[in-house]
């Protein structure tokens, strides 16, 4: 898959998740063969920026190309701003969100709210694409609710103006997370553009993904939760798109070493105290990998260690007495 002059290693993408994407997930997912990973969503409000949590957001020290940076806004000027901004800095894809349906979002940044106004639309994306000269991709859902789905013609908006590629959501924005994503919709939406699209929404196994694939005649996948604690997924599903073959279970071994690398990094990226607070997240998602009383202990365990040393020893002995009694 091509996104403007880039060639896509994969056309299985990670997703953009807040407070989940930062910088050392995105490496790693992309190390484990995600074809793109955008930032976790940055607000088009520059006064907002000068604070550690926008600074990290806007951080890409190290990524591989292209590097993408999502913005959120509803002002056509200030998202037109934080485009060129964050194209100074090194963005090389500027992604827009249109897709969130968080509360937060759409009443002070914008998000999947925006869908309801076509116009309004139209002149976001025509700003930012004017504002900047790197492609500009467009992140949605299928409608405003499910008596106004109207993602075909948001996406035909956004073809016209110059968007280079869509990723939709296979909900509205009235389903927030509920029931499951339908991928008609989306299927509609790719038959109707020559855009690249992407289909995106409860994409959690290499099967799930191929037949995705198959029911949109999509470009490529996005996967976002079933990423969490599991970033392997990328190698899982572009190996199983290759080869139609499953990949073996990964050992122990290699499990406790991507936790530990991944741990690492996000104590250097975040310091101690916001490194460790921020890996009990990715720990839970991980141990729910391998349920059992015994995970469910160390979670407990690991959620009231206030050091990286603590942290990552106590892990590193839950594992080790597992690979030794499995072996
Ligand atoms: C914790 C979390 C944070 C999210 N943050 C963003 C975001 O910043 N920008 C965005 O476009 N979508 C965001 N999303 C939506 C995801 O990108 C994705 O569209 C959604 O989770 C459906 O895909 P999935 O079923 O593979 O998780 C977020 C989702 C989650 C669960």
């Amino acid at each position: 898959m091509k996104i403007g002059p880039y060639v896509l290693p994969s056309n299985v993408l990670l997703a953009p998740m807040a407070g989940v994407t930062d910088r050392p997930f995105r490496m790693l997912c992309r190390r484990f063969g995600a074809g793109l990973a955008a930032s976790e969503m940055l607000t088009a409000d520059v006064r907002l920026w000068d604070t550690a949590k926008s600074r990290r957001r806007m951080d890409h020290d190290g990524e591989p190309s292209p590097r993408v940076v999502q913005i959120a806004g509803v002002d056509p000027s200030m998202m037109a701003e934080a485009a060129r901004r964050n194209v100074d800095a090194g963005a090389q894809i500027i992604d827009i969100n249109m897709g969130c349906p968080a509360k937060k979002v759409c009443n002070r940044l914008a998000g999947s709210a925006l869908m309801q106004d076509e116009e309004l639309v139209a002149r976001i994306l025509h700003s930012v694409v004017a504002a900047v000269p790197v492609p500009v991709t467009l992140k949605t859902r299928t409608g405003w609710d499910a008596a106004h789905k109207n993602g075909i013609r948001i996406a035909r908006i956004a073809e016209d103006i110059g968007i280079q590629a869509l990723a939709i959501h296979g909900r509205t924005r009235a389903d927030f997370y509920q029931g499951f994503a339908e991928h008609e919709t989306v299927a509609a939406i790719k038959a109707a553009v020559k855009i690249p699209v992407i289909a995106n929404g409860d994409i959690d196994s290499p099967r799930r993904a191929l037949q995705v694939l198959h029911a949109t005649g999509c470009d490529g996948v996005m996967i976002g939760r079933a990423a969490q604690g599991r970033p392997w997924i990328f190698d899982e599903v572009n190996f199983f798109l290759a080869t139609g073959e499953s990949r073996a279970g990964l050992a122990l071994e290699k499990v406790r070493d991507i936790m530990r690398a991944h741990l690492e990094d996000l104590y250097a990226f975040y310091g101690d105290e916001t490194g460790v607070r921020v890996a009990r997240k990715h720990l839970s998602w991980y141990l729910r990998q391998h349920p059992g009383q015994e995970a469910d202990a160390l979670r407990n365990r690991l959620v009231r260690i206030g050091s990286p040393q603590e942290q990552l020893s106590m892990l590193l002995e839950h594992y080790d007495s597992c690979v030794y009694r499995a072996a």
